[in-house]
């Protein structure tokens, strides 16, 4: 169907009231309009709705958005019924009596769009409505939930290819088409894409890709010495008094800790997870975009999706799992284009959690086969409660016994934990296999002897998003940059000037002092562990923490620290790697010694690593007293230079005035053995060194 240009400017105008499309919209518009399939990524806030709402505006037939957002349906709907296009949803907030009339209106064609959750095709009354209906195009909002790779996956997503492909089995004949599909999300790096394509099977689809970059949003993280970040999110929140904020946490319990922390402080606070009831969740939402609530602390169950332009602060009270969550939380500040600030609060507790939800989420592969055989003996005459700890009791029972029956054909496994067991049973509930309803369990879509090798492939996966962010959190690169070249985006290497990292150098040039350049004792720690998980053969080690090496190639162990130095220098990691060796808490060979063991336990500390070569802390020199040097050389040379009419640069170099200053003790005879010529220093040196002895005396605040 061809439209043509000044029509859809009046479209824009009259139903919705803007004066121009957003950057995509218009080519993604056009793309609906001709029927293809497609697939457009847009940052949040970038007006996804509109890009299939005005295509369903114009044509006839129904378009079905697909929304994993059951509360959010509401609003989206009464926003359309109020510029008066038919629209409606069905949720499971309905009785059933209103959802047969739905589905009735449905199955007629009395609505122009009709948005549902993936689960909803589970509803037979629903597919026959459908069948029976003149739909048109489906449109998949938040798409990223089809893909294993991506941060937010649903199986109920990923089976969304199969439901549509059934249903065009039923109706491209009568509708003489077939269903077009169309898929929106905000975040999705390159494999996430092509993974959305194959679930979804989208057929030869238009891609649309938007620039990333939120140029309004500055970043920030700050590592915290405590896991306890109250008093620094309560500083940040003081600094941006009457801002709206959301603040993220990992866990429910968190949330609720933090919550009832500002709470107490007299702070206007709510609280959002997972764990509320609907009607608790919904209330807390509505006062949130209504700006009755200034601070919300939320797990990530908030925020996608919702339509709060004024957010100005987003903090982040712990390290999310993967970049993609980060960016998709963060970009929930300033979606009015205003600038607005992201802050994130680092303590390496955090990853501990990570680390957990990690083997939480993909159990080990060796163990599914025995639980799963034990689940089904529990649940094939009906539905059961699972308790995991009978469960891994009972399997690692059995395990002993037929290993002591068999002793040669015995299985290679001793134990099942609690954990394998949970890890197993949410598998299970992922793929369809059981069902789960209030604290029961039921045979559902049993799968005999189905494979599970893609599970430690996720598993590696995860690991690999994991250390993305951890090595972005302890960066000294420009976070933007870095971002950018995550998802993709092929940007030469840039510095924003909006994230700390670069605020930091830059303030550093101003004040004529050297960039901070510190390691902290976790880093290092960190690489000592990472270091000692590669197989030791000369210089893989680099190449597995830079991430370099295939997944295919890697071992189990160092599947877990690859990636995890990403974005460090190769020099600072040798540097590094080497202080470690010279303090020896790490062997040649790369295994972390006694000494190692009793740093990392914090019985030993380890010099500052700043200074790189000297192993004695005597000779360190501090950053305060190189600034210091600094100046009062930089005023020496300009008088030197006065006096004497010559150029300063003749005199010496700021790189030379550098070298002076960072010289643990400065004389005539350090001055020759770093490399200045005697004429220079039979010329300059005597007046320097008094100049320099004099500030040496002097103590000093004013840095
Ligand atoms: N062309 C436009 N001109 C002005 N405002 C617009 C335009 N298109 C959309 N908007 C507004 O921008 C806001 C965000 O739109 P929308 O909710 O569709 O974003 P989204 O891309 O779905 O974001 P999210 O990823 O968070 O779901 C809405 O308030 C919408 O009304
Ligand atoms: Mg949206
Ligand atoms: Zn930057």
């Amino acid at each position: 169907m061809n439209i043509n240009i000044s029509e859809m400017n009046a479209t824009l105008k009259s139903v919705f009231g803007f004066d121009d499309f957003r950057d995509l919209q218009k080519p993604i518009v056009t793309s609906v309009m001709s029927g293809k399939d497609s697939l457009s990524i847009l940052k949040t806030s970038g007006g996804k709705s509109l890009c299939y709402q005005m295509p369903a505006i114009y044509r006839g037939g129904t378009t079905l958005v697909i929304s994993p957002l059951i509360s959010l349906m509401k609003d989206q709907v009464d926003g359309l019924t109020n510029r008066g296009v038919p629209a409606s949803f069905v949720n499971s907030s309905l009785t059933s009596q209103e959802m047969n009339e739905r589905y009735r209106k449905l199955s007629r064609g009395e609505y122009t769009l009709f948005y549902v959750s993936p689960e909803r095709f589970m509803d037979e009354s629903f597919v026959g409505a459908l069948v029976r209906s003149p739909l048109h195009t489906i449109a998949i909002d938040e798409a990223h939930c089809a893909s294993q790779w991506g941060h937010d996956f649903r199986p109920s997503y990923a089976r969304l290819g199969e439901y549509i492909d059934r249903l065009d089995d039923h109706l491209s004949k009568r509708v003489g088409h077939r269903i077009q599909r169309i898929a929106f999300t905000a975040t999705a790096t390159a494999r996430v894409q092509e993974d959305i394509i194959k679930m979804l099977r989208l057929t030869d689809p238009d891609k649309h890709i938007q620039d990333f970059d939120r140029e309004n949003l500055s970043y920030s993280v700050v590592l915290s010495r405590k896991p306890d970040r109250s008093s620094e999110i309560i500083q940040a929140l003081e600094e941006h008094k009457g801002d709206c904020t959301i603040i993220y946490c990992v866990t429910v319990k968190e949330v609720e800790r933090l919550y009832s922390h500002l709470s107490s402080q007299g702070f206007n606070v709510d609280r959002y997870h997972g764990r509320l009831e609907n009607e608790e969740k919904s209330r807390v939402q509505d006062d949130f975009i209504a700006g009755n609530i200034q601070i919300l602390v939320s797990t990530s169950a908030f925020g996608m999706g919702v339509d709060k332009a004024d957010v100005r602060l987003v903090l982040h009270a712990q390290m999310p799992g993967s970049l993609e969550a980060w960016y998709q939380e963060a970009g929930r500040a300033g979606r009015d284009g205003k600038p607005s600030k992201a802050i994130l609060f680092y303590h390496e507790n955090d990853k501990n959690i990570h680390k957990f939800f990690i083997g939480a989420a993909s159990p080990d592969i060796t163990k599914i086969e025995p639980i799963k055989d034990m689940i089904y003996r529990m649940l094939k005459n009906g539905a059961a409660g699972l308790d995991p700890k009978i469960i891994s009791l009972n399997c690692s029972r059995q395990i002993a016994v037929i290993n002591s029956v068999m002793p040669s054909n015995g299985l290679p496994l001793t134990e099942i934990s609690v954990n394998d067991v949970r890890a197993t049973i949410n598998l299970l509930v992922n793929q369809g296999e059981i069902e789960e309803f209030d604290t029961m369990y039921q045979i559902s879509n049993w799968q005999p002897a189905v494979e599970y090798v893609w599970v430690d492939e996720v598993k590696r996966h995860n690991w690999l998003k994991f250390n993305a962010m951890c090595s972005w959190c302890e960066t000294n690169l420009c976070r933007r940059w870095q971002i950018l070249r995550y998802f993709d985006e092929r940007k030469a290497h840039y510095r924003c000037g909006n994230c700390d990292n670069c605020q930091r150098e830059a303030l550093s040039k101003l004040k004529h002092t050297l960039p901070e350049k510190t390691v902290r004792p976790s880093t290092l720690m960190a690489l000592a562990n990472a270091i000692s998980s590669v197989e030791k053969t000369p210089s893989r080690w680099v190449h597995v923490l830079l991430g370099t090496l295939p997944v295919s190639e890697l071992t189990p162990h160092e599947t877990e620290v690859s990636g995890r130095f990403a974005w460090h220098a190769v020099a600072d990691l040798r540097r590094w790697r080497n202080m470690l060796i010279d303090n020896e808490f790490l062997s040649d060979q790369h295994s972390i010694t006694e000494k190692g063991q009793a740093w990392i336990s914090g019985k030993l500390t380890i010099p500052d690593a700043s200074a790189p070569k000297q192993s004695d802390p005597s000779n360190e020199v501090s950053l305060q007293t190189v600034n210091l040097r600094m100046k009062a050389l930089r005023s020496w040379r300009k008088t030197t230079a006065y006096r004497q009419d010559i150029s300063e640069i003749s005199i010496s170099t700021e790189a030379q005035l550098k070298k002076i200053a960072s010289l643990p003790s400065i004389s005539i005879e350090s001055l020759t053995n770093s490399g200045f010529s005697s004429g220079w220093v039979s010329q300059h040196a005597e007046t320097m060194l008094k100049i320099l002895k004099k500030i040496e005396e002097t103590p000093s605040n004013d840095l």
